[in-house]
């Protein structure tokens, strides 16, 4: 059962709590859609001003929308689209400060202002891509994805597994 945390002020004790909490949640979890539910879940939980969490993820030659938690979004993505489409046609992470002075980026909440998406994999292949929204300008920052990258790799490990 999940026990309600209280959440450190740094953000360095933030992703460190959230990728030990994340880990252990996970071990006894088997079933992709559950892994990134409550993967999401978590990660909405620890991080203080992101608005939107959730996967795309790539199903009929295309990126769908899977667990996310925040208001309804785009359903279907094409591969080299948006962030996301883009993240995952290049297999790298893509940091957006100010997603108005991005031209690639589709808007699915017209209050979004930043956002960082980095791909996910299973099994060595391209699996989909974990996207995080936030209303603040600037909101995620190279500290931000060098902790979430490794955040992914803790939930391509629980991936893996299955
Ligand atoms: N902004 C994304 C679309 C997904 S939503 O933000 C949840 C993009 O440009 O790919």
């Amino acid at each position: 059962m999940f026990k309600y945390i209280n959440l450190p002020n740094t953000k360095s004790e933030t992703y460190k709590m959230l990728m030990q909490t994340l880990d252990a949640l996970l071990e006894g979890t088997n079933d992709d859609i559950a892994v990134l539910s409550n993967s999401a879940s978590l990660i909405k939980y620890f991080l203080k001003d992101v608005s939107w969490v959730g996967f795309y993820l790539f199903k009929q030659n295309q990126l769908i929308l899977g667990p996310f938690q925040g208001f309804p979004a785009c359903t279907n993505i094409a591969v080299g689209s948006g962030v996301c489409g883009s993240s995952f046609e290049e297999d790298k992470t893509i940091l957006v400060r100010d997603v108005n002075a991005h031209p690639n980026h589709i808007a699915c909440d017209a209050n979004t202002q930043s956002e960082i998406v980095i791909p996910v994999h299973k099994n060595n292949s391209l699996y989909g891509v974990l996207d995080l929204d936030s209303f603040k300008l600037a909101r995620f920052t190279k500290t931000d994805q060098s902790y979430l990258e490794k955040l992914v790799l803790i939930i391509e490990k629980h991936l893996n597994k299955l």
